[in-house]
């Protein structure tokens, strides 16, 4: 790979011309890749992103598999929730389980303050060790959960079908919901910051359960705190991603939190967010991961439509609008990285006669 291609995501995150979109998954490092199950049969997943080894090793199986144009840290945003003393488990068929979860005041008063190169040590390790290793192929994104999704697992304690803990702090008891998010909030920018400085070339926060919020309480509990991280973890040549599932309602919001790309779901029309965000911020997304169960030809009819609705020009990252799932086709996965690379040069041209044609 030339060094125009490890470029290009960066490019396209700050919106400066490239000759192809770029493209990567969210999930990439994950179950579907036969790769990635047969380190899993051996280590359990908390063991795996603790063991700086086995991070490189995962983290670089969809680079070489599938060609993808970035890397991300193959980790998990409850790492923060940890490292602020609560006890994590993953079970199988259930997901993450967090012990004794965040109910009163005072629980939040016995979370700790986090400290990057002591508590998750183990992250910035595998960081520096998976640069090594990729040897700038391509650029390695590093990540964190935003604070309001950190807080609905804390306070659910695991996965939840209602969020109704966590919602009836939102509305009885908010003075105390914003304690805990200020909270979260220190732990994330400490966080962040330590990953650029270990070497990470990018951040993407992850806001997954955005969506289950009111309008006003978008504002008020997530894209402030967003915001805020935002302005303060900000390094020259960086590129900031902010994902926020279900936001699809409040876009014209979204670019007020700052971000040098706005992640979207698959929900999203690309082509009106490309109208109301495209003079703010490049765009990452966001095929239906669901289309990765339909054969080859189908999926690049898909990706086809994806890069139509983006139209000309840079600023948009090709993406899933959520993770991959876990019983996707390998070769499908490959299918849709293969058909953006090929697809979309013509959307990067000077002539716009070369342009297709809308159907
Ligand atoms: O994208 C990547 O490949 C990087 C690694 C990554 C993982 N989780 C690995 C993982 C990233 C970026 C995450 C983020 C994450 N983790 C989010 C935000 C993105 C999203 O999906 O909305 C959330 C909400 C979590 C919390 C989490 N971790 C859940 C709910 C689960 C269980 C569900 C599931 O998919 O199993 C996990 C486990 C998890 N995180 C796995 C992986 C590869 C599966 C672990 C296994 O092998 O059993």
């Amino acid at each position: 790979m030339n060094s125009d291609t490890s470029r290009l995501f960066i490019r396209a995150c700050f919106r400066q011309p490239v000759r192809r979109t770029p493209v990567w998954m969210m999930r990439q490092a994950g179950r579907y890749l036969p790769d990635y199950r047969a380190v899993r049969e051996k280590y359990d997943f908390i063991t795996m992103y603790k063991t700086p080894e086995l991070v490189t090793l995962v983290t670089l199986q969809p680079v070489e598999r599938l060609g993808v144009d970035a890397a991300i840290l193959f980790s998990d945003i409850l790492v923060i929730p940890e490292a602020m003393g609560m006890d994590l488990q993953f079970l199988e068929h259930r997901g993450p389980v967090l012990a004794r979860p965040i109910r009163e005041d005072g629980h939040i008063d016995a979370l700790k303050d986090v400290e990057p190169e002591v508590d998750l040590a183990f992250v910035l390790e595998s960081i520096r060790q998976v640069r090594r290793e990729l040897n700038d192929r391509v650029p390695l994104i590093g990540f964190s959960g935003a604070p309001w999704t950190l807080a609905t697992y804390m306070v659910e304690g695991g996965s939840s079908r209602h969020f109704g803990q966590i919602k009836r702090w939102r509305f009885a008891h908010p003075v105390g919901l914003h304690r805990l998010l200020e909270k979260i909030t220190r732990a994330v920018v400490a966080y962040c910051r330590a990953q650029i400085a270990a070497g990470a070339q990018a951040i993407q926060l992850f806001d997954s359960w955005a969506g289950i919020l009111d309008a006003t309480g978008f504002n008020e509990f997530a894209l402030n705190y967003v915001h805020r991280i935002i302005q303060q973890i900000r390094t020259p040549g960086v590129p900031i991603i902010y994902f926020a599932r279900g936001a699809g309602t409040w876009l014209s919001r979204l670019s007020r939190c700052g971000a040098d790309v706005i992640g979207l779901d698959w929900q999203v029309d690309l082509g009106l967010a490309r109208r109301v965000l495209g003079e703010k911020a490049a765009l990452q997304g966001n095929l239906d991961p669901t289309a990765l169960y339909a054969p080859p030809p189908v999926i690049r009819k898909q990706v086809r439509e994806m890069l139509r609705q983006y139209g000309p020009g840079s600023g948009h990252i090709a993406n899933l609008g959520h993770g991959i799932l876990p019983d996707v086709p390998v070769e499908h996965a490959r299918a849709f990285i293969e058909a953006v690379q090929t697809e979309s040069p013509v959307w990067h041209t000077q002539q716009t006669a070369t342009r297709p044609e809308e159907p």
